[in-house]
Parts: structure tokens; sequence; C-alpha cells
């Protein structure tokens, strides 16, 4: 099954490394154009231009509403349109519940949650108008059971859901869809901080008996993205070797 974007504008938020590089890159090779979003802006670029000469980098802090929407409106202003929105931006800032500090907990929902909000705020009114939109949320598994030492960043996974969802209602009647992927655990710098002990207490858990790639989550995206999703809202499809049934 062949997945044609050709025509199609993405903007994937986070997507200068790991998960989000892979869906820029596969949505890229689909025939879509890309708008790469990162932090900083000049890596956004490097990025871009790495992956097709007609992908463009914006710099952006998801934890800042007014640089959100001012990211949106740059890559209106570029490409003319924006079709797929994926929020995979995230970081963590883990600890036992009792030691988060509110900083903490406001730096994750902030960028995490309510970045994820204002993106899809932004440019949703264009989908509305052109009756054509893909959102794609990218969330956690542990937004669905929870994790010991995570309470921010569960929270903000769960928060992620349940906007997805509300979102999906309200937007089904123009034509946009939305839809999260929930991942298990994929090797990124992410999970490269994991403890010896963590990754040795994961063997067991996984059915299928490996990390995931970001490969194995660009290609759910790109499906969900594609023609071949045209019947898909409001679901959470769980990417994660089986671990959570
Ligand atoms: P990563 O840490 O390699 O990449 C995250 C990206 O988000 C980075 O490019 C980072 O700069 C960007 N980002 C973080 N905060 C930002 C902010 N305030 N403004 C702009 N950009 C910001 O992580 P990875 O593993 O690629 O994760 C991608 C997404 O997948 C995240 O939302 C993460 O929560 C989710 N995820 C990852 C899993 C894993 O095992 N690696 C498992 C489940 C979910």
């Amino acid at each position: 099954m062949q997945i044609d974007l050709t025509g199609r504008v993405a903007l994937v938020t986070g997507s200068t490394r790991g998960i989000g590089r892979a869906i820029a890159e596969t949505l890229a090779g689909c025939g879509a154009r890309i708008a790469v979003v990162g932090r900083d802006q000049a890596r956004a670029a490097e990025a871009a231009a790495a992956i097709s000469p007609e992908c463009r980098g914006f710099g952006c802090d998801m934890a800042d509403s007014a640089s959100v929407t001012a990211m949106v409106e740059a890559t209106e202003k570029e490409f003319g349109a924006i079709d797929i929105l994926v929020n995979n931006a995230g970081l963590t800032r883990d600890n036992l519940m009792m030691r988060i500090k509110d900083e903490d907990w406001d730096a994750v929902l902030d960028a995490n949650l309510r970045g994820a909000f204002v993106a899809i705020r932004a440019a949703s009114r264009g989908m509305m108008k052109r009756r054509w939109g893909r959102i794609i949320n990218i969330a956690s598994v542990v937004g669905i059971v929870g994790n010991k030492g995570q309470a921010n960043y569960a929270a903000s996974k769960a928060g992620l859901i349940g906007l997805t969802k509300s979102v999906a209602k309200e937007l089904a009647s123009r034509n946009i869809l939305a839809n999260v992927v929930a991942p298990g655990f994929i090797e990124t710098d992410m999970t490269a901080a994991m403890t010896p002990e963590a990754r040795a207490g994961l063997s067991g858990q996984i059915p299928l008996d490996r990390l995931g790639t970001p490969a194995d989550i660009a290609g759910v995206v790109a499906f969900l993205a594609s023609d071949r999703a045209a019947y898909i809202t409001g679901q959470v499809l769980v990417v994660d070797g089986g671990m959570v049934m």
C-alpha cells in the first residue's frame, strides 16, 4: 500500500530529532512538504534542509503560546496552508509525585499540552475553511496506564487524549480528523536517559521483546495522515509492541 501525500503540507513539532524527525522524513517521503519545528530556528532550518529542499524550518518554544501562534502563521504564509498537524514535541521532568515542584509541573503541562492545544486552535482555522485536515497528537502509553515518577508527564499525555477526542467531535463535520498515537518505549534520546535497571525491567513486559524505533511510530502517523484513514477519528492508536493490551 503506497501512501501518497503529494500536495499536502505537514507541520511537525519537535522534528529536529527522534520520533518527530522520523515522522517528518516519512511524510516527506510520501510527498508532503514539511514545516520542521524545533526550539532553535537554526537547527530546525538545518534539519529541514537535510530532509528535502521543499521543507522549511521554524523555531518555536511550545510552552510560549504567542510563539506557537506565530509559528503556525509563519508556516501558513510560507506554504499557503497546513493540512496535517503533528503535535510531537514533548519533554519530561520526572520525579516522584511528592517531589514535583510547581515549575516542573508547569514546564511539562505548558509544552506538552497547552502548546498542542494552541497549535490546534491556530491551525484548525485554515483546515475548517478548506474542509480537510488531519490532527495527530503524540501521547504515550503512560497517559493511559500512568507511571511512577511521571505524574506531570502522564497527566499531560492523558490530557492530550481528552483534547484530541473533544477536537475530533467538534471538527468532524468539517472533515478534520483528530487522533492520538500512543507510543510505548521507543529508542530515542528520551529513553537513552533510562537507567540500565529500568531497561532490564522492561524485558518480559513487551511481547514483541524489543524497544520500538522512531520509524515504527512514523509509519502509523503517515497512515493516519493519509486518505486510507478517512474513517478514523477520535481514536488512540497504541504502538508499543503489545506492552499495554
Ligand atoms: P526527544 O526528546 O528526542 O524529542 C522531543 C523533541 O521535542 C525535541 O526535538 C525537543 O527539542 C522538542 N521539544 C521539547 N520541548 C519543546 C518546547 N518547549 N518547544 C519546542 N520543542 C520542544 O523525544 P522523542 O522520544 O523523540 O519524543 C517525541 C514525542 O514522543 C514526545 O512527545 C514524547 O513524549 C513522545 N513519546 C516518546 C516515547 C519514547 O519512548 N521515546 C514514548 C512515548 C511517547
